[in-house]
C-alpha cells in the first residue's frame, strides 16, 4: 500500500449538481437503459460468486486485502454497535468486524445477489462464525430496514455497482443514526498521473484476460474494468456524499489513488 493523505471537502469543493446518476446509462462502456442496468449487474455477480474471492486475490496482487484491513481500522468497529455492510458479497468486511467484535456486534450483510450472500454464509462457516451476522438481501437504493437503525454503514467496492449511486447514498444518510458514520471504500478513476498509463492499461486488456483464465469469464471482468472508469473521482464521490446529507466527507487514497475509502459522519 503506498503513502496515504487523507483528503477533506473544504480543500477540493467542486460544483456538481445532486441527483443526476450519470453513470445509471452505463453499464461499463455500454450506454444501456437504467432499468435495465440492475438486472445486468446481478447477473455479472451470479456469474462470479463461486470465483469471486479467488479473482481478488489474483487482480489486486492480494491488496484488496489490506485495503479492506485498513477500512476495518478506519471503521473501529465496537461491541454495540450495528453494523451495516451494503453490497457485502461475500461478507468480507462483516467477517473482519465480526473478528474485531468477537461476534458481539450486531452486522447486517445486505446484498442484492443470493448467489453472493450464499458464498459468504459458508465462508462464515468456514471461518467459524456462526453468531452476530444477519444476511439480508436487498438494493442499496432502498434499504430493507427501518429509518436511524445503523450506528455504522459501510460499503465495498459496491457503490460503483449500483445503478444510482446518489439514491444509494441518500438511503444511506436515512438509515444512518445521528452521530452514525458512512464509509466507502471503492476503485476510483483518479490515479495518481504517474501510474495512469500502466495503470489503465492494466484494467482495460489484462484485467478482462485474468477473468478468462481464472473465472472463464471476459464480460464480468470486462465490465469492471469498464466501471471504474465511469466511476466518480475522489472530489466528486465526496461532493455526492456531501449532497446526499453527510458531513464533514474526507478520503484517504491508496496505492496512488487506485483504491479509496471516502467516510463522513451523519449529523
Ligand atoms: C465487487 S462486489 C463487493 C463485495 C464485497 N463488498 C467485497 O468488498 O468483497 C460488489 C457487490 O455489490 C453487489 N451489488 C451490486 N448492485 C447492488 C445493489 N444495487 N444493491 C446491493 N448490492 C449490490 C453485488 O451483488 C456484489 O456482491
Amino acid at each position: 500500500m503506498g503513502p496515504a493523505r487523507i483528503h477533506g471537502m473544504t480543500a477540493a469543493k467542486r460544483k456538481t449538481q445532486s441527483d443526476q446518476n450519470p453513470e445509471a446509462e452505463w453499464f461499463g462502456f455500454r450506454r444501456v437503459a437504467p432499468q435495465n442496468k440492475t438486472a445486468l449487474v446481478r447477473e455479472v455477480f451470479a456469474s462470479v460468486a463461486g470465483n469471486y474471492d479467488l479473482m481478488n486475490d489474483v487482480m489486486s496482487g492480494g491488496l484488496h486485502r489490506l485495503w479492506k484491513d485498513r477500512l476495518v481500522s478506519q471503521i473501529n468497529p465496537q461491541a454495540n454497535q450495528t453494523i451495516l455492510d451494503v453490497a457485502g458479497g461475500t461478507g468480507d468486511i462483516a467477517l473482519r468486524c465480526a473478528r474485531r467484535t468477537q461476534g458481539k456486534a450486531d452486522i447486517i450483510v445486505c446484498d442484492i445477489n443470493p448467489a453472493m450472500i450464499d458464498v459468504g454464509r459458508a465462508k462464515m462457516i468456514d471461518h467459524g462464525i456462526l453468531k452476530g451476522i444477519r444476511w439480508i438481501t436487498g438494493n442499496a437504493e432502498a434499504l430493507p430496514l427501518p429509518s436511524l437503525s445503523v450506528d455504522i454503514y459501510c460499503i465495498a467496492f459496491g457503490l460503483r455497482n449500483v445503478t444510482h449511486i446518489d439514491k444509494a447514498l441518500k438511503d444511506a444518510a436515512r438509515v444512518l443514526r445521528p452521530g452514525g458514520r458512512f464509509f466507502c471504500l471503492e476503485f476510483s478513476p483518479g490515479v495518481h498521473k504517474s501510474i495512469k498509463p500502466f495503470y489503465e492499461r492494466y484494467c482495460l486488456k489484462l484485467l478482462p484476460q485474468l477473468g478468462v483464465w481464472v473465472a472463464k469469464d471476459r464480460q464480468a471482468y470486462q465490465y469492471l474494468a469498464e466501471s471504474i472508469q465511469r466511476f466518480p473521482d475522489q472530489a466528486a464521490l465526496a461532493q455526492r456524499i456531501e449532497n446526499a446529507g453527510l458531513s464533514q466527507v474526507k478520503w484517504l487514497n491508496m496505492a496512488g489513488g487506485i483504491a479509496v475509502i471516502h467516510e463522513a459522519w451523519r449529523l
